[in-house]
C-alpha cells in the first residue's frame, strides 16, 4: 500500500475519532463534530477558531460567509480550495459562537496536533487569535503580527486575521487581502529555495559522479 493511502486511512480514522468525541462539555450541544476537509497530501493548512451554525450543521469547515470569502481570499493569490487542509481549533460548536473555554481548548488540542502530524504541511495559515494562541503559544497579538510569517523548523506559519471579522469591516478585509498577497510572496520565495536546492542537489550529484569517473581511469592504469 502507498504511503499516501496510509496516511489518507489514517486521517479518515482521525475524523471519525472526532466526530463520537465527548470529551468535553461541547458534544452535548452540537449538531455534528466537523473534523476538517482537504487532502491528507495538502502542503497548506488553513486553521480557524471553531464551527459555527453552517458547520454545525453541514460537519464540513468554513462553509458559511467567511468560508465564501476564505475561498475568494484563495482563489485571489491562485489557490484551489480544494488543495487546502481547513480545520479548527475546536471541533464543536460553541453555543451561540461563543469563545472557546480553555479547557474545551486543551481537551480537543490532540486532535490538532494529530492533523498536524499527519498532512506535514509547509506552510500553516493561522486564521484569527484562537489559531494563534493554540499554534504559536506566547506570540503578540494578532494586530502586531498579522501578514508576518513565523518559522519553525520546516514549517512557517503566517497568522492572519479571521475572515469572519473581516465580513463587515471594510478596513479588516483590505488588510487581509493585502496579507493573503504577502502570503503568495512567501509561497513564491518557499518555491524559489526550493528550486535553488533541488538544483544545488544535481550540481552536488553530477559532481559526485564525475570523481567517481575520473577515480575509475586511475584504476585502469
Ligand atoms: N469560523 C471558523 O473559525 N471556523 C469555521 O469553520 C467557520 C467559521
Amino acid at each position: 500500500m502507498s504511503l499516501g493511502l496510509v496516511d489518507a486511512e489514517a486521517l479518515a480514522a482521525l475524523h471519525d475519532r472526532i466526530n463520537i468525541c465527548t470529551s468535553c462539555r461541547l458534544h452535548e450541544t452540537r449538531t455534528r463534530a466537523v473534523p476538517g476537509d482537504g487532502p491528507v497530501t495538502a502542503r497548506i493548512m488553513a486553521v480557524g477558531e471553531a464551527p459555527g451554525e453552517n458547520e454545525d450543521r453541514t460537519g464540513r469547515p468554513f462553509v458559511g460567509a467567511a468560508g465564501q470569502l476564505l475561498t475568494r481570499l484563495l482563489q485571489s493569490i491562485g489557490l484551489d480550495r480544494q488543495d487546502i487542509y481547513i480545520c479548527n481549533v475546536l471541533k464543536c460548536r460553541p453555543p451561540g459562537n461563543r469563545d472557546p473555554e480553555p479547557d474545551e481548548v486543551s481537551s480537543c488540542a490532540h486532535f490538532l496536533d494529530e492533523q498536524v502530524a499527519l498532512i506535514r504541511p509547509d506552510v500553516i495559515l493561522l486564521l484569527g487569535r484562537h489559531a494563534v494562541g493554540r499554534l504559536l503559544p506566547g506570540m503578540p497579538g494578532i494586530s502586531r503580527i498579522h501578514g508576518q510569517r513565523v518559522r519553525r523548523g520546516d514549517r512557517l506559519y503566517v497568522p492572519l486575521f479571521h475572515p469572519a471579522a473581516a465580513l463587515y469591516n471594510a478596513s479588516l478585509l483590505r488588510t487581509l487581502e493585502e496579507d493573503m498577497q504577502r502570503v503568495r510572496g512567501y509561497l513564491d520565495d518557499a518555491e524559489a529555495e526550493r528550486e535553488r536546492q533541488r538544483k544545488d542537489e544535481e550540481q552536488e550529484a553530477a559532481r559526485a559522479a564525475a570523481v567517481r569517473a575520473a577515480d575509475e581511469q586511475l584504476t585502469l592504469f
